[in-house]
């Protein structure tokens, strides 16, 4: 079985595009894969955190991967810095990246931007998840878009070490979730869904209360024409809408143009209403039950234990290429 790993970072406000762009492929990698889920705490802290609400983030994300199906008896969920091999074969492969390839990764130039100097950990981050996927012997990372740079780093950091020193490391792929599954700002459907857009209405976060999921709809930025049609180009809005009526749904976007032809926005927002509603129910009422349980603890914990074992085997064989320690 292929083995995949990916991550995600314990932020809040996890919306409906995280969930149809990442974590439904994650449920759906488990039946035939060997899956790694991991909450990347430590790329958190690369930028400022408060640390009462890190730890809450980090219970809540993992909440909501259990929540939307990611079974702990299938996959290993654990966060990043219970196993400490992240940080140390992170060490090592700084030592194997250069600071010309690192200086043109984009999120850095614009998380950067502006600013007179900048967090070194900012600056290695993308070396730090190359850690993460090497660590397990990844074959498979389903990632976003906007993570391919960062992919591809750790694809040249792996070969440049498997080269000079013994093969070291499984040279991984990415697997970047597809564009159709864009889910766009309600408020604006020129841009991405966000987590951190300013206007809670731009977004559906999975655990909004329906009436809350209600107006964020209602509001939603359609056209003046009046048409359920999909036309991305010059219907935005209303494709935007469509999609996630049909993903969410099951029916096609022809069928769903058929059964509101003639029918005016109105209707078709009060219908996408139950439907998002009921499909954000169950992940709802799962969340609620495992959020402030011990299972959830100890399912982190057992997940930590379970990587650790792989994470060791790795260092001892990244140790012994190296001649790093004495063992
Ligand atoms: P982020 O929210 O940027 O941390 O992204 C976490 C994951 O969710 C990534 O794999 C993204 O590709 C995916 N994602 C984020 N926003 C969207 C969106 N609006 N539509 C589809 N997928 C998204
Ligand atoms: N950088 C990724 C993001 O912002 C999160 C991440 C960290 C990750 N380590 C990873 C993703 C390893 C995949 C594999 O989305």
């Amino acid at each position: 079985m292929k083995r995949v790993f990916s991550g995600v970072q314990p932020t809040g406000n996890i919306h409906l595009g995280n969930y149809l762009g990442a974590l439904k492929q994650f449920v759906e990698l488990q039946d035939d894969h060997e899956c790694i889920y991991c909450i990347v705490d430590m790329h958190a802290i690369t930028v400022p955190q408060d640390p009462k609400e890190l730890r809450d983030h980090i219970l809540d994300v993992a909440a909501l991967y259990l929540a939307v199906g990611v079974d702990p008896k299938k996959s290993i969920v654990f966060v990043q810095s219970d196993v400490p091999g992240h940080a140390e074969l992170s060490w090592v492969l700084t030592c194997n990246s250069y600071t010309g390839e690192l200086s043109r990764m984009t999120q850095f130039k614009d998380k950067s931007k502006n600013k007179e100097s900048a967090p070194t950990g900012l600056f290695s981050y993308p070396v730090l998840m190359a850690a993460d996927i090497l660590l397990y012997d990844t074959d498979i990372v389903p990632v976003g878009n906007d993570q391919k740079q960062h992919i591809e780093l750790c694809r040249d950091i792996a070969i440049r070490i498997n080269n000079k020193y013994k093969k070291t490391f499984v040279v991984p792929d990415g697997r970047f979730l597809k564009e159709g599954a864009r889910i766009m700002a309600l408020d604006d459907p020129t841009k991405k869904m966000s987590k951190s857009a300013e206007n809670i209405h731009s977004r559906i976060s999975l655990l909004d209360e329906p009436s809350k999921i209600k107006k964020s709809i209602m509001k939603a930025t359609t056209d003046s024409d009046g048409v359920v049609r999909f036309d991305v180009e010059n219907k935005p809005g209303i494709s935007n809408l469509l999609n996630i009526y049909s993903v969410l749904s099951g029916m096609t976007v022809p069928e769903l143009e058929a059964k509101y032809e003639g029918k005016g926005y109105g209707d078709f927002k009060k219908d996408l209403v139950e439907v998002v509603v009921e499909a954000l129910a169950p992940i709802k009422e799962r969340y609620e039950q495992i959020r402030h349980s011990d299972e959830l603890i100890e399912i982190l914990k057992d997940g930590a234990v379970r990587a650790d074992a792989i994470a060791k085997q790795t260092m001892k064989r990244v140790k012994e290429n190296f001649g790093l320690g004495i063992e």
